[in-house]
């Protein structure tokens, strides 16, 4: 492994000490991180080495998976820990940064292979790369890369924008876009499911697949995020991302062992099949939904326009669901349903692959009630893949009785999304990141999604905490003979 020095912008942040801490940690554990490691800390707080130390250590108590048992390990980790007050407007810190990062490596006898973190709000991207790059920081004679985290941009030309102000600084294939469902573990194994396994390949299209259904269902509000949800909505925040991906995930085709580049390249070929939706028939194939009060699990909770720091009249959609077709030789007329919402009834993100049923040519009318073939993949709560398959129930006059073939890891204990991908970016491998393309053409492909919503072509429909969104959602796939799987 490389030695590597992370410069972490944002590190007294809350995702700093949620995940990104908690990350490293795991491989620290796991002997996934380099023996010659360095972290520099910024942000704009007068931490100094030991309260910021101090502050890693409490995040790993409060939020690691895992806890050493020898403490002298915790002692280690947390040695590789420096930090720096940085304002980033100011030039000059970016200066004084460089000589601390030259300095550390000096220290553990490392090359300059610098990644940068950006783990702060999306307007200091700009700012931050062009003085990465003034400064001279990311110009030593190792690689530098750069990470970023979502949202990239509010719309088509606000993710151009971006990335090419970007551009300047660093290179595409120096740039990794978090995309945190991507470090998903059943995500990552979306693409070795079907390349190792032939069955599932020979099965994985138009021939023998119905529709396909994706869904992400939180049972958390807007929690303490008005000020960005109520500008983004479900659409932004959870559609032109992480549900697109999913997407391009389950629908690649992947005949060989694969590198990166093939990945994206498939990914690509999916975005660039997605039939485009015209603004004035976004309402035909998209359902758009807000929260009222409601309640999740027994407990009371109060409607969308009433959380604070949401205007009363606020249009903000908090549900979506759509159906996507995907026009190419494999996936022609098979319907992709998405949908994604907060405050459902339970959380629930998972695929479910609903396969053909030729038995109505085969069976007797008598016979003709077996269920379809499943195949589902959950990510949350649990994680695991099950296929649903029907056989003969001996006890009730040999009656057709759907089974289910558990294929549960039996792994407790995953490495959470973070902790993949974080090694992954630390080894250069950008598999599971968002390339640009992939980017751009899902804004482009959201676009006259968010016209239609902003003009009001598409009716906002309430629905209570604590459902399974609004019935049209439902009504959707009921228009083609199908039904949302597994709702309770
Ligand atoms: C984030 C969204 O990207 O994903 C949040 O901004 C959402 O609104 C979260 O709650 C869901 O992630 P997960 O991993 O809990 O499904």
């Amino acid at each position: 492994m490389e030695p590597i020095t992370i410069v972490l912008f944002g590190a007294t942040g809350d995702l700093a000490k949620r995940k990104i801490y908690p990350a490293l940690y795991n491989l620290f554990l796991d002997n996934k991180l380099p023996r010659s490691f360095s972290l520099i800390g910024l942000g704009r707080r007068e931490w100094t080495d030991a309260s910021f130390q101090a502050n890693v250590e409490q995040s790993l108590r409060d939020f690691s998976r895992r806890q050493a048992n020898d403490p002298a390990l915790l002692k280690e980790f947390l040695q590789a820990f420096r930090y720096s007050v940085l304002d980033i407007g100011q030039k000059k810190d970016y200066q004084k940064l460089l000589l601390l990062i030259e300095q550390r490596e000096e220290q553990l006898r490392i090359p300059p292979n610098r990644m940068f973190y950006l783990s702060v709000g999306p307007e200091f991207f700009e700012t931050i790369a062009a003085n990465i790059q003034d400064s001279g920081l990311g110009s030593a004679n190792g690689w530098k890369r750069l990470v970023i985290e979502k949202p990239f941009g509010h719309d088509l030309q606000s993710a151009r924008d971006l990335n090419q102000k970007l551009s300047n600084a660093f290179a595409e294939d120096e740039i990794y876009r978090i995309d945190h469902y991507l470090g998903k573990p059943m995500v990552q194994r979306l693409e070795s499911l079907q390349q190792t396994n032939p069955v599932i390949q020979a099965l994985w299209n138009n021939r023998h697949i119905a529709n396909v259904q994706i869904t992400a269902n939180e049972t958390v509000g807007v929690e303490e995020r008005a000020g960005y949800y109520d500008h983004v909505g479900a659409i932004r925040d959870m559609f032109q991302n992480h549900m697109l991906q999913l997407l391009m995930m389950t629908a690649i085709q992947l005949p060989q062992k694969s590198a990166s580049d093939k990945v994206r390249f498939k990914k690509k070929q999916v975005m660039e099949a997605l039939e485009p939706l015209q603004k004035q028939d976004v309402g035909a194939s998209v359902i758009r939904g807000q929260y009222e009060a409601g309640s999740i699990q027994g407990k009371p909770v109060i409607g969308y326009t009433s959380e604070p720091g949401i205007a009363p009249a606020s249009k903000n959609d908090t549900f979506i669901a759509a159906r996507l077709q995907i026009d190419d030789y494999f996936w022609r007329g098979v319907p992709f349903y998405i949908r994604t919402g907060k405050r459902m009834k339970e959380k629930s993100t998972r695929i479910v692959i609903e396969f053909k049923d030729p038995s109505k040519q085969t069976l007797s009318a008598s016979e003709d009630l077996i269920a379809p073939n499943l195949l589902v993949i959950e990510m949350s709560p649990h994680e695991g893949i099950t296929l649903q398959i029907n056989t003969k129930d001996p006890q009730h006059k040999g009656e057709f009785k759907p089974i289910h073939i558990d294929l549960h890891p039996g792994e407790k204990d995953f490495p959470e999304a973070y902790e993949n991908l974080i090694h992954d970016a630390m080894h250069g491998d950008a598999t599971f990141f968002a390339h640009w393309d992939e980017v751009e053409m899902s804004w482009a492909w959201v676009e006259p999604i968010l016209e239609a919503f902003e003009e009001n072509l598409v009716p906002l429909h309430p629905y209570a905490a604590g459902t399974n969104g609004p019935v049209e959602s439902d009504a959707l796939l009921a228009q083609d003979g199908y039904h949302w799987w597994f709702d309770t």
